[in-house]
């Protein structure tokens, strides 16, 4: 650290705080009442260092432990904020227990009580890059994952199609485009329509509208929000943008880095009004205003080291 910059660290939880804006900062989550059964995934002092034993380790992230609940009938929106290179896209595949991610070098990652083994079809992946398959058309991207469980061909492009439109895109022309003749924001309705349409409990996204023009993210962000509420699924949900994730989040976990932990968690109010509108409301800027002088301080911080 240079010397004589005083490093701000960021203050001790109030528990008296009350609501910042259009959220609330917790410090232990209550157990909701009505729970379906154990936690959809849970971290247990969670460890992650990378090339362990050789000159180049790095631990990514550090001792990082929070749980999501079960909650019946409903699942959970959560937001992942936090400077770059502090660990987020690390958790979430951990989460989907893809490699060089999963193991992790110490502590528990487990998914719907089970400690995780690897992938798995409860849960489904969104990147921010187009990952559909340049050779196949969008029914055939949408329907893939079908087409790996054995699913009819006649079965698979129903159910593809209705996904086409579900996700805001033309069936009949659409259908048979290539990804290469989408736009990006098309491209990720094709991501997530691929994705939704296995019933994942657990919908795992990395920044995916990172690359979306601010009109295009906000018609993504309110498609989301009801697609999401449809299928009941588990949302980890990665962005910089802290505007998203208060939209988005019920839950938002904000991460400070070197290694990563888990700094704050909050609460805020479900995305029951549309993005463009919420996001005029100042209690939604001043939510806002908290967490970015937050990250801020994060980012001070590492800059002075
Ligand atoms: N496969 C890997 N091997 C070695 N180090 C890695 C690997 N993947 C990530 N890291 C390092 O771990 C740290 C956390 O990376 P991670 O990708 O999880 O961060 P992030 O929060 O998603 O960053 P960003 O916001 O830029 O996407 C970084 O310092 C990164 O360089
Ligand atoms: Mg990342």
């Amino acid at each position: 650290m240079t010397q004589g910059t005083p490093t701000p660290t960021p203050q001790p939880v109030d528990p008296d705080a009350g609501p910042i804006g259009v959220s609330r900062v917790i410090d232990h989550p209550p157990i909701p009442a009505k729970l379906a059964g154990p936690p959809v995934v849970e971290f247990r002092n969670v460890t992650k260092t990378y090339n362990a034993g050789r000159p180049n380790a790095h631990t990514a992230i550090r001792d990082v432990s929070f749980v999501v609940q079960d909650i019946k009938d409903v699942g959970e929106f959560v937001c992942v904020l936090g400077p770059s290179g502090c660990g987020k896209s690390t958790v979430l595949r951990l989460i989907a227990g893809l490699e060089p991610q999963h193991p992790a070098t110490t502590g528990e990652v487990q998914v719907l009580g089970r400690p995780v083994t690897g992938a798995g079809a409860d849960r489904g992946m969104v990147f921010q890059d187009y990952t559909s398959f340049d050779h196949r058309t969008v029914l055939d991207n949408v329907t893939f994952g079908l087409e790996c469980r054995g699913v009819s061909r006649k079965d698979r492009h129903d159910l593809g199609r209705q996904w086409i439109q579900r996700v805001g895109l033309n069936v009949d022309v659409d259908q048979y485009k290539y990804p290469h003749e989408l736009s990006g924001g098309m491209r990720q309705r094709v991501a997530i329509a691929r994705t939704l349409i296995l019933r994942p409990r657990i919908i795992l996204m990395d920044e995916p509208f990172g690359a979306l023009d601010p009109h295009t993210r906000m018609n993504m962000q309110d498609l989301l929000v009801t697609l999401w509420r449809e299928v009941e699924a588990t949302v980890f949900f990665v962005t910089h943008s802290i505007e998203e994730a208060v939209y988005l989040g019920d839950r938002v976990y904000i991460m400070s880095n070197s290694p990563g932990t888990l700094l704050r968690e909050m609460e805020v109010e479900p995305a029951n009004r549309p993005s463009r509108q919420m996001q005029r409301e100042p209690r939604f800027q001043e939510t806002v205003a908290y967490i970015r002088d937050l990250i801020s301080e994060l980012e001070e911080s590492r800059a002075a080291e």
